[in-house]
């Protein structure tokens, strides 16, 4: 049995990205399924990692681990199968040229409205319940004025200031695992503005971390690659890293509208993704083997439970095997590319299904042993409330969310 380090307090505030929502860089974006730059420390203090050590992250959403090992000198490897994750990450770990991020910001102040020939955005039903008219119209004014930036770096740079202001000028909100329609926040013709004052603060941020920053020459990427099947050469000191929780959120959804402004072609193209990701909600499938795993007895049992207490999705039973046998594909992965004694940091939430609560970090931390990684310490940041429907059919029973700790 692994051995649970019950609540360490100091960690409750570390586990969301909330504390970094005035930090220069970490604030570009608000992916909200990230921690924060500070637990990224803490676990490299920990691991005893130093300048020039490697770190892996195979789930590496909106880069935080990147970020935060290029500050300490630490090179790292991001891998990530939704395109916006992966652009996300490489935009806010890159070095810029202000000179040029300036120049062209000068430009985007003198251009006056022309009158352009609009084309549509891609066909994914929420496009036209996200943006009126005049803000569609007006967005793709700026993509078409980022489009004209010769320097790519300084291109991907715009772009992601575009991508970061939609879900202000959009009607819709990403709350929980959703994108809910809410009502239009920002008045005609003003969406150019909202867009200039988002480049400012982000020209600004890469002057201050630029002061900040001790260190030359860090290697920091991130690329596309499965976690399920890793493909690199590299062996790391140690991986820090939050897979997506088998809480159905379905990050193809969330992040539809980044998605539909650059990176897809279609509705087909996100469904493609969709069915692609980790079985951690209803809609992903089956992608590869798992070869020896062995289901956990426990899992079973609680399974059997869920699908005797009913839920108001039948598939909530396939859809838990088949985060856990991806899950283990995915320790075998972390397995495969870490060194010997390498540090392995995973941050999970446990899920509760028609009252039946699902210890993911113990069925986890057990499942990395068929792989031969030895569990070392389960560290319990904090306990979440359940969904409404949840606690009125089952009562209040808070889910732990935690840190598991292995050595290889
Ligand atoms: C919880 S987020 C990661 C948060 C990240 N550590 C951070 O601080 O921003 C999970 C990420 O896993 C990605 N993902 C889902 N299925 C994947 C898979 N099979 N391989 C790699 N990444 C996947 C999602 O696109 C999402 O970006």
């Amino acid at each position: 049995m692994t051995k649970i380090v019950d609540k360490i307090d100091s960690l409750s505030d570390l586990i969301s990205p909330h504390r970094d929502l005035q930090k220069p860089i970490y604030n570009w974006h608000s992916f909200k399924h990230s921690y924060s730059k500070a637990l990224v420390d803490n676990l490299v203090h920990e691991f005893g990692l130093r300048k020039g050590s490697w770190v892996m992250d195979p789930f590496c959403g909106g880069g935080t681990t990147l970020l935060a090992c290029k500050e300490l000198g630490i090179n790292s490897s991001g891998f990530d199968i939704l395109p916006f994750s992966i652009f996300l990450s490489n935009v806010k770990t890159r070095e810029y040229n202000l000179e040029k991020l300036s120049s062209e910001k000068k430009k985007f102040d003198r251009s006056k409205k022309i009158s352009l020939h609009i084309p549509s955005l891609t066909n994914i039903p929420i496009a036209k319940k996200a943006f009126s008219t005049s803000v569609r119209n007006e967005l793709i004014q700026i993509k078409q004025g980022i489009e004209e930036i010769s320097d790519s770096t300084t291109r991907d740079f715009y772009n992601l200031g575009m991508l970061s202001i939609l879900e202000s000028v959009s009607n819709t909100s990403k709350s929980g695992g959703f994108l809910r329609i809410v009502e239009q926040r920002v008045r005609i013709g003003k969406v150019k503005e909202v867009f200039m004052n988002k480049i400012e603060s982000m020209i600004s941020d890469v002057q201050k971390f630029n002061e900040a920053m001790k260190w030359k020459n860090i290697d920091v990427s991130a690329s596309y690659n499965d976690a399920r099947e890793i493909d690199t050469e590299r062996k790391y000191d140690a991986v820090i890293t939050s897979p997506p929780y088998p809480n159905r959120h379905d990050y193809t959804r969330i992040y539809s509208l980044e998605m539909l402004f650059d990176f897809v072609k279609s509705n087909d193209d996100l469904k493609k993704i969709r069915y692609e990701t980790l079985r951690s909600h209803v809609e992903a499938r089956k992608k590869y083997n798992s070869g020896d795993y062995v289901k956990s007895a426990r899992l079973c049992r609680l399974i059997g439970r869920i699908n005797k207490n009913g839920t108001n999705n039948p598939r909530i039973g396939e859809m838990l095997e088949g985060y856990f046998e991806d899950m283990y594909l995915v320790m075998r992965e972390m397995s495969k590319r870490v060194k010997k004694k390498g540090k392995i940091a995973l941050v999970i939430s446990n899920v509760r299904f028609a009252g039946v609560n699902i210890p993911v970090d113990e069925i986890l931390s057990e499942t990395g042993e068929q792989v031969g990684l030895k569990p070392r310490a389960i560290w319990v940041a904090r306990y979440r409330g359940n969904s409404s429907q949840q606690m009125k059919e089952y009562k209040r029973k808070p889910s732990r969310e935690s840190i598991i700790l292995w050595e290889k």
